[in-house]
């Protein structure tokens, strides 16, 4: 008898015993009935609820009428949402192009900017994450996910806010491209003062080096602001957009400012600016317009540090709008498991390992605030207890 052999996933994620099936807002349902509350949103993805009707309901129309053609045809979504994203985000300066995922965004802007200046070294920040390709990973401050191949674009590491080692390495001329994340994500919180992200811009602007904006993470409203860099008030050469983007569907991009000129072949992909895409990406902005949800984040982040304060586990509160964290004397993890499975709530981690993240849905409510703090002191009752 021969044995039948079956194809195994190449297992690369530890994995959380949970099955979602359905989710509607920041409810999650899965295979046994089970209703779980996000506070995660798959990472920061979810960014106007899952399944929100108006985004339904735009891709099903789409998927009816077409889901799909390439970048050799006039697509008039990919100019309706340039126009929207320009107006919504006030930077309508910039050129918009679309691809499929963070990295690739990422991807896209080192290369424009290798291009540009004709240099290749990147100033990237200790404790960034950037992706898992090329030019990403090699911007990643994480040694584990560059592999030799990755590691032979030449990227300079600089701690956060050091105006000294900045301007002593920027000075050797040999950069096309400063890239950063105006609130770090998986690297935990940290962000560039309003002084420091002001004099990468000018020390840049004095070399001949594009500033990239990371807003992979932080954008589409999630800090309070369309774009986290906006709270400096500083424009970066390029800002590279996904997640939340989307609500769930792949898409990505990057807004490169108008002194970068296109020419054709420059850039190009299969798949991005496809019709979905830009109409899943369309339903994301006509929600945040019309539900005001860049406003009612910043609102809700003043209703859940008031009460995070009154947790004297909690030692700070970090992050912007609702991109936020609980840094606490302990590692989180096991806190994290048992509020997945005693109080059925997803949080989110970090490399910091001591800061529970906070990264909701944006039209998330006080009553459902109030339901992580319940699950969450519950918990810590029984960590002391
Ligand atoms: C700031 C930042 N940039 C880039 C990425 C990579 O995005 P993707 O996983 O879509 O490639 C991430 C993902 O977590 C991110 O947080």
């Amino acid at each position: 008898m021969t044995l039948k052999r079956f194809m195994k996933l190449f297992d690369v994620y530890p994995l959380y015993d949970v099955t979602p099936v359905s989710a509607k807002g920041i409810e999650v349902i899965d295979d046994k009935g089970e209703k779980y509350h996000d506070f995660y949103g798959g990472h920061a993805v979810i960014s106007i609820g899952h399944s929100h009707p108006h985004f339904v309901q735009r891709l099903t129309q789409q998927l009816q009428k077409m889901a799909f053609y390439s970048n050799s045809i006039q697509n008039p979504l990919q100019q309706e949402l340039a126009k929207k994203l320009g107006r919504l985000s006030g930077c309508q300066e910039y050129q918009l192009f679309l691809c499929n995922s963070g990295a690739e965004a990422n991807e896209n802007a080192l290369k424009m900017a290798s291009f540009h200046t004709r240099k290749s070294k990147v100033i990237a920040f200790k404790n960034s994450f950037h992706g898992r390709t090329s030019a990403a990973v090699a911007t990643t401050d994480n040694q584990k996910i560059n592999a030799p191949i990755n590691q032979q674009q030449k990227v300079d590491f600089l701690p956060l806010n050091d105006f000294e080692a900045f301007e002593n390495c920027i000075k050797s001329n040999e950069h096309c491209a400063v890239i950063l994340e105006a609130i770090q994500g998986v690297g935990g919180l940290d962000e560039p003062t309003t002084d420091f992200y002001q004099f990468v811009i000018k020390k840049c602007r004095e070399h001949d080096v594009v500033v990239i904006a990371d807003e992979v993470q932080s954008g589409f409203g999630r800090s309070g602001k369309f774009f986290a860099f906006q709270h400096h008030r500083v424009k970066p050469d390029i800002i590279s957009i996904a997640k939340g983007m989307g609500n769930g569907f792949p898409v990505g991009g990057v807004l490169i400012h108008e002194s970068l000129k296109p020419s054709y072949g420059l850039l190009g992909t299969t798949f991005g600016g496809n019709h979905l895409a830009c109409v899943a990406t369309l339903a994301v902005l006509e929600v945040l317009e019309k539900e005001d949800l860049i406003t009612k984040a910043t609102t809700m982040e003043t209703y859940f540090r008031a009460k995070a304060r009154e947790l004297p586990q909690v030692k700070r509160i970090k992050g912007r709008g609702l991109m936020l964290g609980l840094a606490f004397d302990f590692e989180v993890g096991k806190l994290r498991k048992e509020l997945i499975y005693s109080q059925k709530l997803f949080t989110g981690g970090s490399a910091n390992k001591k800061l529970l993240r906070f990264l909701p849905a944006l039209n998330i409510t006080k009553k459902q605030i109030d339901l992580f703090f319940e699950g969450l002191r519950n918990e810590l009752n029984k960590m002391s207890g």
